[in-house]
C-alpha cells in the first residue's frame, strides 16, 4: 500500500501506452497520488481525457504551458513527487535520457531531478537489440535509473522476442519496491567490487579470480534496505545491479581515485579482490619474443591499499567494512589485517580452491568486529550480502 506517496508518471508514446491507463488504476487503488505526463507521442496513443479521469488529476503535456504557470514550474514537478516511473519508455526517450537531451516536458523533468527514476521500456525487438539502445541502457543503469522489463514475448508488430512492456502488475510490483522506505534509506554507501586488471603490455594483464558476484550482491542488498549506492568495480564477470550508481574502473590506481572522489559516504565496503601489485615497468607498446628465448623479466610495484587509505585518511566514513580472502590461518590474518588497515569489520572467507568459493554462488564467513566474531553458515553469496546489509543498518541506525 502507497498512502501519501506521490508517483510523476510519464507516458511514451507506443501501443504499450494503454497499459498506463490499468497502470494508474492500481496505484490509485494502493492510495498513491499519480501525476501524469503526456508525451506528443503518448497523445496518439491514449487522450488526455481518460488518464486525466483515472488520475484525478491535470495531465501536463506541453513545456511551456508549465512554465507559464508560476506556481508549477517544471523543477517543482519533478521534485514533488517520491518517484519517476516511465511506462511505456520508449527507445527516444531512453536515448534522451542518456544523453541529457530536454526539449519537451517529460525529457526536461527527467533532467531536472533528482528523484529515483524507474523506466519500463517497450518497443520493437530490433530497436531494443539496436546497439544504441542497449549502449543507453548501460549508460542510464551506470546512472543508477532502475528497470523493470521488458518482457519477452509477442509484440503488437508481429515479431517475438525481449521488448514487451512489463505487465502492469509487475510495473506495480517495482513501484512499491522502489517507494519502500528501508532501514538505511537517506544512507550513501560506496561498495568497491570485482578484480582489478594490472597492465602488463597495452594487450596484457595481470588479474586473479574474482567474479565480482560477492560485491555486486551487497550492493543490491544494501539497495534493497534504501541505500544510496555507489558501486565501483573492476572488469568483473557479473552485471551491476540496476539502480545503483555504477562506476568502472580496471587498476587499483584508477580505483582509489575513484573511491576518493566518491567520499563522503556514511559507510564504506571493500569488496573487490585488489591486486596487491602492479607492473612496475609496463611497456606501452606490444612486447615482443626476443627470438633467443629470453623471456622478459616483470618488474612489480605495491599498489595503493584503498581500504588502509580511507580507514585512516580525514573523509573516514563511520563505518568501513574489509574483507580478508586467506588460504591459511584464516582467523588469525583477519583478525591482523582488521587492525593494520583500521577499518571497523573485516569479513574473512576461505579462498583455498577447494572450497569453491573464489568465483563461485556461495559463501562462508566470519564477520569479525572490535566486540565480537561470528562464523556464519555457509550460504549464497546473495544471502551473505542480506545478512550483511542488516548488520550495516543496525550499526549506522545505532551512530
Ligand atoms: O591485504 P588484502 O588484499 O588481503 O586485503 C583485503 C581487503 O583490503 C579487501 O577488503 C580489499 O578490498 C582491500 N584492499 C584494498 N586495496 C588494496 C588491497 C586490498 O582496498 N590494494
Amino acid at each position: 500500500m502507497l498512502p501519501g506517496r506521490r508517483v510523476l508518471l510519464i507516458i511514451g508514446g507506443g501501443i504499450a501506452a494503454y497499459k498506463s491507463l490499468l497502470l494508474i488504476r492500481l496505484l490509485r487503488g494502493a492510495g498513491a497520488a499519480v501525476t501524469p505526463v503526456l508525451t506528443s507521442a503518448a497523445e496518439h496513443f491514449v487522450t488526455a481525457l481518460s488518464v486525466s479521469a483515472l488520475a484525478n488529476e491535470k495531465v501536463h503535456t506541453a513545456l511551456f504551458d508549465l512554465t507559464a504557470e508560476a506556481e508549477m514550474g517544471h523543477i517543482e514537478l519533478s521534485r514533488s513527487a517520491d518517484l519517476i516511473v516511465v511506462a511505456p519508455a520508449t527507445a527516444d526517450l531512453m536515448a534522451k535520457m542518456a544523453t541529457g537531451r530536454a526539449d519537451d516536458l517529460a525529457s526536461t523533468l527527467l533532467l531536472a531531478t533528482d528523484t529515483p527514476v524507474l523506466l519500463a521500456p517497450a518497443m520493437n525487438v530490433r530497436m531494443w537489440q539496436h546497439p544504441a539502445t542497449q549502449r543507453n541502457l548501460a549508460t542510464l543503469r551506470a546512472d543508477g535509473i532502475r528497470f523493470v522489463g521488458p518482457e519477452d514475448g509477442q509484440m503488437a508488430c508481429g515479431e517475438f522476442g525481449p521488448g514487451r512492456l512489463s505487465e502492469p502488475e509487475a510495473i506495480f510490483a517495482a513501484i512499491q519496491s522502489a517507494l519502500t522506505l528501508g532501514p538505511l534509506t537517506g544512507k550513501h554507501i560506496l561498495v568497491t567490487s570485482g578484480p582489478t586488471h594490472e597492465p602488463i603490455d597495452p594487450v596484457r594483464y595481470i588479474a586473479n579470480r574474482s567474479s565480482g558476484a560477492q560485491g555486486t550482491a551487497i550492493a543490491a542488498a544494501l539497495r534493497d534496505l534504501g541505500a544510496q549506492v555507489t558501486f565501483i568495480t573492476g572488469p568483473a564477470l557479473v552485471p551491476a545491479p540496476d539502480g545503483v550508481h555504477v562506476q568502472r574502473v580496471e587498476t587499483a590506481a584508477e580505483m582509489l581515485r575513484a573511491v576518493e572522489a566518491s567520499l563522503p559516504v556514511d559507510a564504506a565496503i571493500f569488496a573487490a579482490a585488489v591486486a596487491d601489485w602492479r607492473v612496475a615497468n609496463a611497456s606501452t607498446s606490444k612486447m615482443k619474443k626476443d627470438g633467443l628465448g629470453q623471456a622478459p623479466a616483470l618488474e612489480f610495484a605495491e599498489n595503493p591499499d584503498i581500504l588502509a587509505t580511507i580507514s585512516k585518511g580525514n573523509q573516514r566514513p563511520a563505518l568501513v567494512i574489509g574483507f580478508a580472502a586467506e588460504t591459511d590461518d584464516i582467523l588469525s590474518h583477519a583478525r591482523a589485517k582488521r587492525a593494520r588497515k583500521g577499518c571497523d569489520w573485516i569479513v574473512a572467507n576461505d579462498v583455498s580452491p577447494s572450497t569453491g568459493i573464489m568465483g563461485g554462488a556461495e559463501n562462508a564467513v566470519t564477520l569479525i568486529t572490535a566486540e565480537a566474531e561470528e562464523t556464519w553458515p555457509r550460504m549464497s553469496k546473495e544471502a551473505v550480502a542480506r545478512k550483511l546489509a542488516l548488520r550495516i543498518a543496525e550499526a549506522l541506525a545505532a551512530n
